[in-house]
């Protein structure tokens, strides 16, 4: 997180002592990147964060196999045709990943067990529906549209409000905004598409008690459940620059060209090996004879992963996507609007069309995407040819 944030009770200096009420003290825990070289928070928690009292390992779930996207195509994948069985961690259904970053699709209406990922940050897209995102920070209420950026290492869990949709996206390092949207100290400068002001964070501490509470934990080894003596949620205050955070795709402000803008327009954060931007409904590209949608290209260094998820995106008309589409546009394959797409945003710019009302999510990746099982189940094996028609 780019600045400084403090929440419920922190002691005036650090690293000395902070009594409970009843003479004890807390325990001081520090949240740390890089190896006490990057952003860290402090939090102070009523038990022991390391008391532990068992730790068993967890067999993974099935579907979590990966195989290279051969032969090579552009694909379409209908997560509108997906039906997950589990909670939002447990129940993602993997579509794409490499070494880089995990991508996933999840529907649940229950609540998920804790939870821990220490591989890496995961920015969690929510589709639809309504969730709390509980965690040893606190709480935020993420709706439509939200990003949630969760570091790695934090203990939380997701309690739907009713059914909701999400988009996983699990890095193998730290998700940030895009350094040059930021000054020298990490404010948001005045040219980026978004501010301080539009990110949400947990407003106060969130203490829950609890004895023997068990902990998914996610590591490069595997998966593990270790249970911690006391509720890990026993946080009565914290400080720093180390926090989960949400921003609403409704508050990214689209940065419009009079000729047509590439996708680093719509960046909205990065992580090693991929960005992730935002496509949001914006006035249309306004030179007089502008074609204002995406001319054919080749993203030489580059797999593009669209979520479709509201409006009308003009260029993939006639393809069959729809919003809940995703659509894997690999490197090695030039991709570009549909045949008669670019006739027909002419025409309807000429008959007074000046806006777009188009809503996706962008994963582009620096390192090929391999294709999980549950992508290959929802994929519609004629959009390769759609072209070509
Ligand atoms: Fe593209």
């Amino acid at each position: 997180m780019p600045y400084y944030r403090v929440v419920g009770e922190v002691p005036r200096k650090r690293h000395t002592q902070f009594r409970r009420p009843d003479g004890g003290l807390y325990a001081e825990e520090l949240m740390g990147e890089e190896g006490f070289s990057s952003d860290s928070s402090l939090l102070y928690h009523r038990y022991l964060p390391t008391a532990i009292v068992k730790a068993e390992a967890v067999t993974p779930a099935t579907g979590t196999r990966l195989e290279p996207n051969l032969p090579l195509s552009p694909r379409h994948f209908r997560t509108q045709d997906l039906s997950s069985a589990g909670d939002l961690v447990s129940g993602r259904i993997l579509l794409a990943g490499n070494g880089d970053v995990r991508l996933s699709y999840a529907t649940s209406d229950r609540p998920s067990e804790l939870y821990r990922n220490s591989m890496g940050d995961e920015c969690v897209y929510v589709q639809r529906g309504r969730v709390r995102f509980e965690s040893t920070y606190g709480v935020i209420e993420a709706g439509e549209g939200d990003y949630v950026v969760i570091p790695t290492g934090t203990i939380h869990r997701w309690v739907p409000q009713g059914t909701a949709n999400v988009l996983a996206i699990e890095a193998s390092g730290h998700i940030r905004p895009p350094k040059r949207y930021l000054s020298q100290y990490g404010q948001f400068l005045e040219h980026a598409p978004y501010c301080e002001r539009d990110l949400r964070a947990p407003s106060e501490p969130l203490v829950v008690e609890g004895e023997e509470v068990p902990v998914l934990v996610r590591t490069r080894g595997g998966l593990t459940r270790l249970v911690y003596r006391n509720h890990p949620f026993d946080v009565v205050g914290w400080d720093g620059y180390l926090y989960p955070f949400a921003f609403n795709i409704e508050d990214f402000e689209p940065i419009v060209k009079k000729t047509h803008a590439p996708p680093p327009v719509h960046q909205t954060f990065e992580g090693p090996g991929f960005v992730v931007c935002s496509f949001c409904p914006r006035p249309l590209d306004y030179h007089p004879e502008a074609v204002p949608i995406p001319y054919n290209h080749h993203n030489v260094d580059s797999d593009e992963f669209m979520f479709y998820v509201g409006g009308d995106y003009s260029a993939r008309a006639g393809s069959g996507i729809d919003v809940g589409s995703i659509s894997l546009h690999p490197a090695g394959f030039t991709h570009g609007p549909q045949p008669g797409a670019v006739e027909a945003v002419i025409d309807a710019v000429s008959r007074g069309v000046t806006t777009t009302s188009e809503v996706a999510v962008m994963v582009d990746t620096f390192r090929p995407l391999d294709l999980g099982q549950g992508a290959l189940s929802c994929e519609d094996p004629g959009y390769a040819w759609t072209w070509a028609r």
